[in-house]
């Protein structure tokens, strides 16, 4: 009996002393979403909301710019991007569920196509507090070298595209219209405009004469790696390779990122992150942003690494799918009608490149 007793209460002890350590608790989860967006869209809450039934007690934040979801909405077309990896910085920093000494191993990132960038951009260009595993759905980590069409009732979007079109490289656009620094296109002409004018890509992938020593060392120092996934059937990042930042030039051909100085030079630690084990191209089925709940449930069991003793949880077949095909898709509008039924039969391919 006495035996029994002390062994039991050594174990609560134990239980408690490893949680106040940091042990037991799951790592928090911050999400960054995509252009037209809202931080508030309950599709994005359902993402976070499956992290915590998969590990519970785990805080979850959705990064947001501004206090309403118009105004966050906004934010994702225009303003200046170093501005807004700033205000995320601060806005992450001054978080205690992410800030405190029972995070110790950082936080995971998700981050929606251009959110994803961003994502990575805070990892370069902050990281304090740090994140331990980064994964990126759709992200044009290589830039996009064509827009598509808003639908007509989006003026939100037609305005940002309207000034884009108008002048890309104006130092104006190039600090205000968000898509437009991130466009980046191969052709001679155009690559000197953008080497000279980019207001955030050809920075944060260290594409300049001087390199950001601290960019490199940051990304390639991530603990948990960079999950890189593509959608097979992506229309609205062109080119869709740019999310395993893989350049297409005009015939077609593609450049695998291995083949690329920014890899081999190692301009942004990628290849120190591959050479680690840490660097994952991964694909799904379906068009820009399909994605499914099994498909988190995967990425939260599989690459979202947990300190000892934190047990995913088995969850239900709850279905996020329609929720989920709510989000970050503001510029395209009949495709996505077409792909819903045939997506939704198909088994997802999720093959490393
Ligand atoms: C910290 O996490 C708790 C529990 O998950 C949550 O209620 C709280 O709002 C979070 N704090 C911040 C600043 O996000």
């Amino acid at each position: 009996m006495m035996v029994r007793r002390s062994a039991s209460l050594y174990v609560l002890l134990g239980g408690t002393l490893a949680s106040l350590a940091g042990a037991a608790s799951p790592l928090p989860l911050v999400i960054w979403h995509g252009l037209g967006d809202t931080f508030d869209n309950p599709g994005l809450q359902s993402v976070a909301d499956l992290y915590t039934s998969i590990y519970p007690g785990a805080s979850t934040h959705i990064i947001h710019l501004a206090d309403d979801g118009g105004g966050d909405r906004k934010a994702s077309y225009f303003g200046a991007l170093h501005n807004q990896m700033d205000e995320v910085c601060t806005q992450l920093s001054s978080n205690p569920n992410l800030t405190s000494t029972l995070a110790p191993y950082g936080f995971h990132a998700l981050g929606f196509s251009q959110g994803g960038l961003f994502m990575r951009g805070y990892v370069e260009a902050c990281n304090l507090p740090k994140v331990h595993t980064l994964v990126t759905f759709g992200s044009p980590h290589n830039g996009i070298s064509e827009f598509v069409k808003c639908k007509t009732t989006d003026w939100l979007c037609r305005t940002a595209f309207g000034w884009l079109n108008a002048n890309k490289w104006s130092d104006w656009v190039q600090s205000n219209i968000v898509p437009a620094q991130y466009y980046r296109h191969p052709s001679p002409e155009e690559m000197q405009k953008y080497l000279e004018s980019s207001g955030f890509l050809a920075d944060i992938n260290n594409e300049r004469d001087e390199k950001n020593e601290k960019y490199r060392s940051n990304l390639g120092g991530l603990e948990g790696g960079l999950v890189l996934y593509k959608f097979d059937e992506d229309q609205v990042i062109i080119p869709k390779e740019s999310v395993w930042f893989a350049e297409v030039v005009e015939d077609g051909q593609i450049t695998w990122l291995t083949d690329r100085e920014l890899y081999k030079q190692d301009w942004i630690g990628l290849k120190q992150l591959n050479a680690a084990g840490k660097l994952k191209f991964l694909k799904t089925g379906g068009p820009h942003m399909h994605i499914t709940d099994e498909l988190l449930k995967e990425v939260y069991t599989k690459y979202l690494w947990q300190p000892e003793g934190v047990v995913a949880q088995k969850v239900d077949g709850r279905k996020f799918n329609e929720k989920l095909m709510a989000l970050a898709e503001p510029t395209i509008g009949d495709e996505r009608e077409k792909y819903r039924g045939a997506a939704a039969q198909e088994p997802f391919l999720r093959v490393q490149h």
